[in-house]
């Protein structure tokens, strides 16, 4: 059964921090879920919510903090003590962490209200580039389509997954608009249909987040390719 450490191993350590990348590693994982948007300067770094208030000992915007500031908060803190000092990554921290470890990256390009969708592609290309990672060790997921087209415009030899919560009617033009590899979806508004349909064109079929592997024990029969999951520790591994 194949699994993807989603943020890191998230249940053992705190989300988004080398930490949970580590662990996962360790864990044995080969790919690993982040999310990623722009600082205040627009380096690309690497936490989910849009503030950093939930994940980190301090309060605001991310998109409104210098990488400094966001440099001198504790981003382990909260999920205990033994984490204390981590950090939030930045994306090139991040991908000479998935370099050296050769463990894959899937990058979620995280779009919030307001945010400039081209910068945040350009600037993660920018750091790709820089860091000269191979295309086949990464995977953009989304759940902007735009930020998808724009990277199969600008960087078209990364494979690209579409997130959706459910999987819309329109979702084969979609797909094929966006030449996409994969779809990924809400583990809890799948259906068996639905996920045939998907797997008989030829994509890739990912879930988030089932963190209870008998929940989608049938999944796997449907023809799902993936779980997102806080627990990879938790399923059998692929035979
Ligand atoms: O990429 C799968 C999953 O991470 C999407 O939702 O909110 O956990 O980033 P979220
Ligand atoms: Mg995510």
């Amino acid at each position: 059964m194949k699994t993807t450490a989603h943020r890191g191993l998230s249940s053992l350590a705190p989300e988004n921090t080398i930490a949970a990348f580590e662990l996962a590693v360790k864990q044995g994982a080969e790919w690993i879920e982040i999310d990623v948007q722009l600082s205040q300067e627009k380096v690309p770094v690497v936490i989910h919510d849009k503030t950093v208030n939930r994940c980190t000992n301090g309060s605001g915007a991310v998109a409104e903090m210098t990488i400094r500031q966001l440099k001198a908060l504790d981003a382990g803190l909260w999920f205990g003590e033994a984490y204390r000092d981590e950090c939030v990554p930045t994306l090139a921290e991040t991908l000479l962490f998935a370099q050296r470890h050769h463990v894959k990256l899937n990058i979620e390009l995280k779009v919030y209200k307001g945010d400039d969708i081209k910068l945040l592609c350009q600037q993660v290309k920018t750091v790709i580039e820089d860091v000269d990672v191979a295309p086949d060790q990464l995977l953009f997921s989304s759940f902007s389509t735009s930020a998808l087209q724009q990277m199969q415009h600008i960087m078209p030899t990364v494979r690209r997954g579409q997130l959706w919560q459910k999987i819309p009617d329109n979702a084969l033009s979609l797909l094929d608009d966006i030449e996409a590899y994969s779809v990924h979806c809400d583990y809890r508004f799948l259906d068996e249909a639905t996920a045939r349909t998907i797997k008989s064109k030829g994509y890739q079929l990912y879930c988030y987040t089932p963190n209870f592997p008998d929940l989608v024990a049938d999944y796997w029969d449907w023809g799902v390719d993936m779980m997102i999951t806080d627990v990879p520790q938790d399923y059998k591994v692929a035979s």
